[in-house]
């Protein structure tokens, strides 16, 4: 087992470099490649700062392992063991990013056998730093962090994504449930970064956050931050939450989370 505090130490150094290169970054002219369909963007500066933060670790802990969503779209295997894995989104928000939009972050999480021990989400055009570990918390840019405490779906403030895919089947999907909610929630919100929308669960400005076809970086800082900060995260069909399905509901409380997830209208992604 590693020493989680140095791993911690390590971290945020590294996720400090890397927020410097994405405030430089952000208002200038970028080149943007396609991924998986026209509007699933990648720039250099995602692949240079995933390099920055694996290097950076690789350089401390070397028998550490990766899942980073750039080395994975180049065809890296995208496999969760029991060993010490940093599951690393070096830029969530990707489109954001490209359009100066300032909400855009670097989302990483170290799971060690399967248990997520440290997350870290850092927007570093607003300085928003979230960070949590087992245990102990979720912080604000050091400063404690709490869910909204909201159970009722019809008093709460849903964030939710187009998302990424133009898949027609999926976009049918997200479509009817905005659709479907709208009426019966108080609003809808999405920021265009997943960890950034669990991150507003986390701090109470929202209640409930879902998505459908995020993959795990997306999300495995997200999910430590909110649950620390005393919010739930689960599966949205209601079961337990699975880091490689690709699909993620948390919530301020399990009463509200269990509410959307039972009139949500499901779509399954091929897993991570
Ligand atoms: C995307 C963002 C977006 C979400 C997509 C993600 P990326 O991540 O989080 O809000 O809707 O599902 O893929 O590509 O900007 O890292």
């Amino acid at each position: 087992m590693p020493d989680i505090d140095e791993c911690y130490m390590v971290v945020l150094r590294l996720v400090k470099e890397a927020g410097s290169v994405v405030r430089e970054k952000i208002n200038t002219p970028k080149d943007a490649m396609t991924k998986s369909c026209d509007v699933d963007l990648v720039t250099e500066w995602d692949q240079k700062v995933e390099k920055l933060l694996i290097d950076g670790i690789s350089s401390k802990f070397p028998d550490h392992k990766f899942i980073g969503e750039e080395g994975s779209s180049l065809g890296n295997t995208v496999e969760l063991t029991d060993a010490p894995t940093w599951i690393i989104d070096p830029i969530d928000g990707t489109m954001n990013f490209v359009h100066s939009l300032p909400h855009t972050c670097i989302s990483i999480a170290l799971v060690i056998n399967k248990v997520t021990e440290i997350g870290v989400v850092y927007n570093p055009i607003l300085e928003q730093f979230f960070t949590a570990r087992r245990g102990q918390g979720a912080f604000l840019n050091g400063a404690p962090i709490s869910i909204s405490g909201e159970k009722e779906l019809r008093k709460a403030l849903v964030m939710m994504e187009m998302g990424t895919s133009r898949d027609p089947e999926k976009m049918k999907v997200v479509l009817e449930n905005a659709n479907n909610l709208t009426p019966q929630v108080h609003g809808i919100r999405a920021l265009g970064s997943a960890a950034l929308n669990m991150c507003m669960v986390a701090l109470g400005g929202a209640d409930v956050s879902f998505e459908f076809g995020i993959h795990a970086w997306d999300v495995a800082a997200g999910d430590i931050i909110v649950r620390e900060a005393g919010g739930v995260c689960i599966d949205p069909a209601g079961g337990p939450f699975d880091l490689m399905s690709r699909r993620v509901l948390c919530a301020s409380t399990m009463e509200l989370a269990q509410e959307l997830a039972a009139i949500l209208i499901q779509y399954y992604p091929e897993r991570d």
